[in-house]
């Protein structure tokens, strides 16, 4: 469907505007001034700590300037001749034609492409996806690396989380400094701190699952994307094959990865181990496979890297505005907003006033046309609401679930806050480590595949959303395939009349029983709507707790990633 042209829309004070801040990637606009700090990935698992340790700093916008700079052209920002409307992220009214004009593309396009394209414009959320995952330039192929410590740490040994701090600092500190040029992009995540411990707990809450609702009928069916190292399944296999032999031998592992480079580390680490284990190296996004079978779906620190598209209201109409990131013959981004033609984001947006999930535009706007043009009329007010990052691939993600997994359940865990996000309403965290420094940046637009870029997820509308997904039905064709016929349920199963059978009462909690497929008893039982936990509310539940304890008798698996939840 056509854009509609920005030259359309015809008054001064239209949305439609180009961000007049040129940024090439040397203007990742570092706060240069700001304290000492840590990375956000790392801080997180550091969040409780009283002492921090001092393995990352902010380094010198001259120095990243000179590192990362490809095109060795810093624009100057040019002032916004927006006197009426103001915006806190400065515009001018028409976008520059020539970049209105540019090739539309998607990430897929720039599969192919060996180098970041030049002269396209793009959705934010294929310039965020080519950023990340391009095979050729992209960060997750090329730049990342996941800390991994040698050997478990003997967390029973250890004073205090002090001494925990110095003791994980120590194992960084052995991947050796960085040389030249962008350095090795290490990241800390639960499942790599606290191995083996994480590991056997999500293995613990997964057999329990199974035990109790499938055992012996069915394998024990486990899908992981982006499965990092392989940790996580090593450390859930080696529990299982350890402590309930008989589900081991009904076990497959299925890890989807859309990483090369770790793809491979996870065959490696994994194969001879457990030959249950089978590794696809692709994007989930690319998924077209039905899973007939029940089975468990999980993804640990993945979605906060999905692509985001990013919208802005006409605070004057309340009509979305759907972000566009342009590119110019030199490398260096621009953005401009148009209306909502994408059937994605239009979909999210759609999902959302269902839900009755509200826009992030004050209350009082939103009920009063009257007081919106007063208010856009006042000197300095903005024109548009604040960027705001919206989980376009998430949703993606739901409906594969939908489709593809049809009786799968649902573990997933993740950031709920983050700190050091760049501008907006739930905007990411850009960042990129640099001669052994982490350092943050205040724009999405910087160089493709040198910077992880994540977000905070609203667990609670995640789960609204999820439900309603579930909740839907299949589409006819997918219906008549999705469901073998369990051994349980008879061949003249009166389950086939209809969910409602036995019975027209469903507790709220529960999800209308698939037709066709009975409980371990016979009886149509909806699964159980899946619930938000915190961290410490989940591991509290199912970590060895003794295991991770310290002798000063705190413990980081329950006290570290407060802003990290749940859904199960
Ligand atoms: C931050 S790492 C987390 C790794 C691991 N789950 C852990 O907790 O240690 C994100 C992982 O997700 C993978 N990934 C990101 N997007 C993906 C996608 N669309 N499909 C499959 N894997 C993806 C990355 O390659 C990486 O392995």
């Amino acid at each position: 469907m056509a854009e509609p042209e920005l030259g359309n829309l015809g008054s001064s004070i239209r949305p439609h505007v180009l961000d007049s801040t040129r940024c090439s990637l040397t203007a990742a606009v570092l706060p240069l001034d700001a304290p000492p700090k840590e990375s956000p990935r790392y801080m997180i698992s550091l969040a409780a700590a009283s002492t921090r340790v001092p393995v990352f700093k902010y380094h010198s916008r001259a120095a990243l300037s000179a590192a990362f700079s490809s095109t060795a052209r810093i624009r100057n920002a040019r002032k916004s001749p927006d006197k009426i409307n103001y915006n806190r992220i400065s515009f001018q009214d028409v976008p520059d034609a020539e970049h209105v004009n540019y090739k539309r593309v998607t990430a897929n396009d720039l599969e192919a492409h060996r180098e970041p394209p030049r002269r396209v414009k793009m959705l934010v959320r294929d310039f965020i996806e080519d950023s990340l995952y391009n095979p050729h330039y992209g960060y997750f192929p090329k730049q990342a690396d996941i800390f991994t410590a040698r050997d478990h740490i003997d967390f029973r040994s250890l004073r205090n989380t002090v001494q925990f701090q110095e003791e994980v600092a120590r194992r960084y500190a052995e991947y050796g400094p960085d040389g030249d040029g962008p350095g090795r992009q290490i990241w800390h995540t639960p499942t790599e701190l606290f191995q083996p411990w994480y590991g056997r707990a999500i293995g613990q809450c997964l057999v329990s699952e199974y035990l109790l609702k499938y055992f012996p009928y069915e394998d024990f069916v486990i899908y992981e994307i982006g499965a990092g190292n392989g940790t996580l399944a090593l450390d859930i296999l080696d529990y299982i094959q350890e402590q309930y032999p008989e589900v081991y031998d009904r076990t497959r592992y299925n890890i989807i990865e859309i990483s090369g480079n770790l793809a491979r580390l996870q065959r490696e680490k994994l194969s001879a181990k457990h030959p249950c284990v089978k590794v696809m190296h692709q994007s989930v996004f690319h998924w077209d496979k039905r899973e007939p079978q029940p089975c468990f779906f999980i993804a640990m620190e993945v979605i906060d890297n999905f692509a985001h598209d990013m919208i802005r209201y006409d605070l004057r109409t309340l009509e979305p505005y759907q972000g566009i990131v342009t590119i110019d013959g030199h490398g260096d981004f621009s953005t401009y907003y148009t209306r909502v033609t994408d059937p994605l984001i239009s979909s999210f947006l759609a999902l959302r006033r269902r839900l009755m999930h509200p826009p992030p535009v004050p209350r009082l706007l939103e009920l009063s046309p009257t007081l919106r043009t007063f208010y856009t009329n006042l000197p300095f007010a903005p024109n548009l609401s604040a960027p705001e990052y919206i989980p376009t691939r998430l949703l993606s993600l739901l409906r594969t679930l939908r489709r593809h997994f049809p009786r799968h359940r649902l573990l997933l865990s993740d950031f709920s806050s983050l700190p050091d996000t760049i501008e907006g309403v739930t905007a990411p965290v850009v960042q990129t480590r640099y001669r052994n420094e982490t350092v943050p940046c205040t724009t999405l637009l910087v160089k493709q595949g040198y910077f992880d870029i994540f977000f905070p997820t609203n667990f609670d509308r995640l789960r609204d959303m999820y439900e309603h997904i579930l909740s839907q039905p299949l589409p006819l064709s997918a219906a008549e395939t999705a469901l073998p016929r369990s051994p349980l349920s008879t061949s003249a199963s009166s389950l086939s009349v209809g969910s409602d059978f036995f019975s027209s009462y469903h507790p709220k909690n529960r999800r209308p029983p698939t037709d066709g497929v009975a409980s371990a008893s016979g009886i149509p039982v909806g699964e159980r709507k899946s619930s938000v936990f915190t961290h410490a509310e989940f591991l509290s539940t199912y970590a060895d707790l003794g295991k991770t304890r310290l002798r000063s008798g705190e413990n980081p698996i329950l006290d570290l990633y407060q802003n990290v939840k749940f859904l199960f």
